[in-house]
């Protein structure tokens, strides 16, 4: 039962990685379209970007949330943890909150606050890059 559930927790981490992934990426290509978009286009744009956002959202948080649940019930916990761990947290932690400030600023934008543009956009890559790193280091660490 358990080794059926940490199984399913495995996919629903790695479903985590596809969503943030494509939402990131759909978001970032979204609101560049959008700068520039005519207003019919842009109607249609609109309808897509905040499910991105959301999307990349939910990603990272399934990440995080079934990581934890892995690391405690399939790993025993920190203790143990070699430093390559540590180097996939560190990483996590800048997906994290870069993935906090992405989402907070993306809703300002949406509301109306053209400042908060140049901060989601690169909030959005600096987030991806990082989780490209993550997923590198973290098949070296757990596999
Ligand atoms: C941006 C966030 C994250 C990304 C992109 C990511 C990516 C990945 C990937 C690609 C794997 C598969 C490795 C493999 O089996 O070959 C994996 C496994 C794993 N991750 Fe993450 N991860 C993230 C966050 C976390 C967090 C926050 C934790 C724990 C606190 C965590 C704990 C684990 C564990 C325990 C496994 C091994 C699962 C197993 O036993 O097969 N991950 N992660």
């Amino acid at each position: 039962m358990l080794y059926t559930l940490l199984k399913i927790l495995l996919v629903i981490h790695l479903a985590g990685v596809i969503l943030g992934f494509i939402g990131g990426r759909v978001h970032g290509a979204l609101i560049s379209w959008l700068e520039t978009a005519p207003a019919d286009t842009a109607e249609i744009l609109w309808r897509y970007e905040k499910s991105a956002s959301y999307m990349a959202f939910l990603g990272t948080s399934l990440l995080i949330i079934t990581g934890i649940l892995m690391l405690v019930y399939k790993w025993g916990g920190l203790a143990g943890q070699d430093w390559l761990f540590w180097v996939k947290m560190v990483l996590v932690a800048a997906v994290g909150g870069a993935e906090i400030v992405r989402h907070i600023t993306a809703v300002k934008w949406r509301q109306g606050d053209q400042s908060m543009l140049a901060w989601t956009k690169n909030s959005g890559k600096f987030s991806g890059i990082a989780a490209v790193l993550t997923v590198i280091v973290g098949v070296f660490n757990f596999n």
